[in-house]
């Protein structure tokens, strides 16, 4: 894989992938564009589209840099480059697809493009706040394309999960997903605000959301990428807590005894320990990078 640094931008006439994706992170680079969706720098987030315009494997990565593909090939990458750029349109958008937890989804505009640090959490079942044999029902607050309810019923085969959103237009997304993952039988995607549409009777060992949590202010400084995602998906009033505040205040009725809640709040985490100082909030930490996710158990928290 080649430096991000002193990338060239002269395309030879008959270029490798190696040439497409230093071209692609030159152009990148001088266009000023803002990454975060998935890649964090230019050679990354031009790699990934130009192997999706050339459907090469990234686990081939090293063979596939020497190749050189065809004319009409070329073309297609350089078209998927320019339209990043043209646009500042996420990666994953122009893919229609992302990878979280080791599976993959399809995406379009109307979801946020997966990328919490969730997918860790999943991957380890949770370890060492839950005993992952004793879970059996999981809800997800806020579920979008459903990779967080997804990838938790993958990695809790017994349990059956909730996953709840707003947005009709995100559910429909979350649908193709589920379906796609063959678990319309264990994940049931459920339409309204926050807890509204569950029962009284229903009841979760483990309570996951990734609510939207931008305030006002800092909607106003995002980049253009973000842009392209959903307005309800990210804003969540003046100060980011609007959504978090009610997942909060129910969040005592609807957990099992053992019962524990993880919600991400991003940079809101300060925001948050000011307006429940008198909440015991533990924060996660990630090996893979990202923060701001907390734990609480449900013997700490009151209606
Ligand atoms: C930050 S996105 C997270 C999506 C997905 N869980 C993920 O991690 O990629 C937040 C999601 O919460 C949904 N949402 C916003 N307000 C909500 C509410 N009051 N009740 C339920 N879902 C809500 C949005 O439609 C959006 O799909």
């Amino acid at each position: 894989m080649p430096s991000a640094r002193s990338v060239p931008s002269l395309l030879p006439s008959s270029p490798t992938v190696e040439d497409l994706v230093r071209h692609g992170a030159a152009e990148f680079e001088r266009a000023g564009l803002a990454y975060g969706h998935g890649t964090d720098n230019a050679i990354d987030e031009s790699a990934a589209l130009v192997f999706h315009a050339l459907g090469l494997d990234h686990a081939d990565a090293e063979a596939a840099y020497a190749r050189r593909p065809a004319a009409g090939d070329v073309g297609r990458a350089l078209g998927l480059l320019r339209e990043r750029i043209e646009r500042r349109v996420p990666a994953a958008y122009l893919m229609r697809r992302m990878w979280f937890a080791g599976l993959e989804f399809e995406v379009d505009e109307r979801v946020i493009v997966p990328r919490s640090p969730f997918a860790e959490l999943i991957e380890a079942r949770f370890e060492p706040w839950v005993d992952p044999a004793a879970v059996r029902r999981i809800l997800d607050v806020g579920t979008g394309s459903g990779c967080i309810a997804i990838a938790c019923a993958v990695a809790f085969p017994e349990a059956r999960v909730d996953a709840v959103d707003v947005s009709p237009a995100a559910l429909e997304v979350a649908r193709r997903n589920v379906d796609r993952h063959g678990l319309g039988r264990r994940v049931r995607l459920l339409q309204g605000d926050v807890y509204a549409p569950l029962a009284d009777v229903d009841r979760y060992d483990l309570i996951v959301s990734n609510p939207p949590y931008v305030s006002d202010e800092e909607m106003a400084a995002l980049p253009e990428e973000y842009r392209h995602e959903p307005d309800v998906a990210l804003r969540a009033g003046g100060d980011g807590l609007d959504v978090v505040r009610r997942i909060l205040a129910g969040a005592s009725r609807r957990l099992t005894p053992g019962g524990v809640l993880v919600v991400e709040v991003g940079n809101s985490d300060e925001r948050l320990e000011r307006a429940f100082p008198h909440l015991p909030f533990v924060w996660l930490e990630f090996e893979n990078g990202g923060g701001g996710v907390f734990l609480l158990e449900a013997g700490t928290l009151q209606e």
